[in-house]
C-alpha cells in the first residue's frame, strides 16, 4: 500500500519524507487556505521534497476555466497530480489530461457508479472519502471494498483506489485488507500507526534492563 500524506505543511511532509515512508502528498483549497501560502509556491516546494505524486487541485468548476487551471497546475512540475472534482466538467478535464499523459486525481468520489466514470475517464487515482461517509452514517470503507472489487473486474482500468478522509489508523488497516492501492491521511494518523502500549512498556523494560548490565555498544 502506497503512503500519502494530507497536508500542505512543509516542516509535516519534511519529517514524514524522512522516514522513507513516504509515497506522495495530498492537498486541497481548503488545506492550502489552512497553511496560509501561495498555492504554486507551496506545490512547487513539496514537489521538490517528494518524488512521489503530489496532488494540486482546481478551483473553478466550470469546464473551460478547470480545463485552463489544469493545464496550467500539470506544467508546474514532473511528479504533479491534477486533483479535479467528481462531475461532468471534472471527468472532461480528466480524460484531456489523461490523454496526454498527466496525472489526475478524481476527488470528492462517495459512490462506486462516480468511482467506475473516473476509471473510464483514465484517472490515476480516484478518492473515495470514507471519513466523511461515515459522518452521515454511511460506512465509507464499504464503498472501497466495492470499489476494489469493481475496478479487478476490468484488467483495462488502471485507476488507483486513493483512500481519503481518513480518520484513524483502522480506516487504514481496513483499506489495506481490501487491497486498496494508496491511502492519504493527515500526519498524527500515520504516526499513531507506530504506537503499540506493549511496543512502550516492551521497551521501557529493555531499557532498564540493559541499564542494569552496566554495558555499552558503542
Ligand atoms: C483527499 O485528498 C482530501 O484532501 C482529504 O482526504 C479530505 O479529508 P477530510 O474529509 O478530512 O477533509
Amino acid at each position: 500500500m502506497k503512503f500519502f500524506v494530507d497536508t500542505a505543511e512543509i516542516d509535516e511532509i519534511k519529517d514524514l519524507a524522512d522516514s522513507g515512508l513516504l509515497d506522495g502528498v495530498t492537498t486541497n483549497p481548503s488545506l492550502i487556505a489552512k497553511s496560509g501560502r501561495d498555492f504554486k509556491e507551496v506545490i512547487l516546494e513539496i514537489c521538490k521534497i517528494v518524488d512521489g505524486p503530489v496532488s494540486a487541485e482546481v478551483a473553478s468548476t466550470d469546464y473551460e476555466t478547470m480545463q485552463k487551471e489544469a493545464d496550467n497546475i500539470a506544467g508546474w512540475a514532473e511528479n504533479i497530480a491534477v486533483k479535479v472534482p467528481l462531475t461532468e466538467a471534472g471527468l472532461k478535464v480528466c480524460k484531456n489530461l489523461s490523454d496526454n499523459g498527466t496525472m489526475v486525481n478524481v476527488t470528492l468520489c462517495f459512490s462506486t457508479g462516480q468511482a467506475i466514470l473516473a476509471a473510464k475517464a483514465g484517472a490515476a487515482f480516484i478518492s473515495p472519502f470514507v471519513g466523511r461517509l461515515d459522518d452521515i452514517s454511511q460506512d465509507g470503507l464499504q464503498l472501497i471494498s466495492d470499489i476494489v472489487r469493481i475496478y479487478d473486474n476490468y484488467p483495462d482500468f488502471h485507476t488507483e483506489v486513493l483512500v481519503a478522509s481518513i480518520r484513524n489508523p483502522m480506516h487504514i488497516i481496513d483499506s489495506a485488507k481490501m487491497g486498496a492501492h494508496v491511502m492519504t491521511a493527515p500526519p498524527k494518523v500515520i504516526k499513531q500507526l507506530y504506537k503499540h502500549p506493549l511496543t512502550e512498556s516492551g521497551l521501557a523494560a529493555f531499557v532498564k534492563d540493559w541499564a542494569e548490565t552496566g554495558q555499552s555498544i558503542l
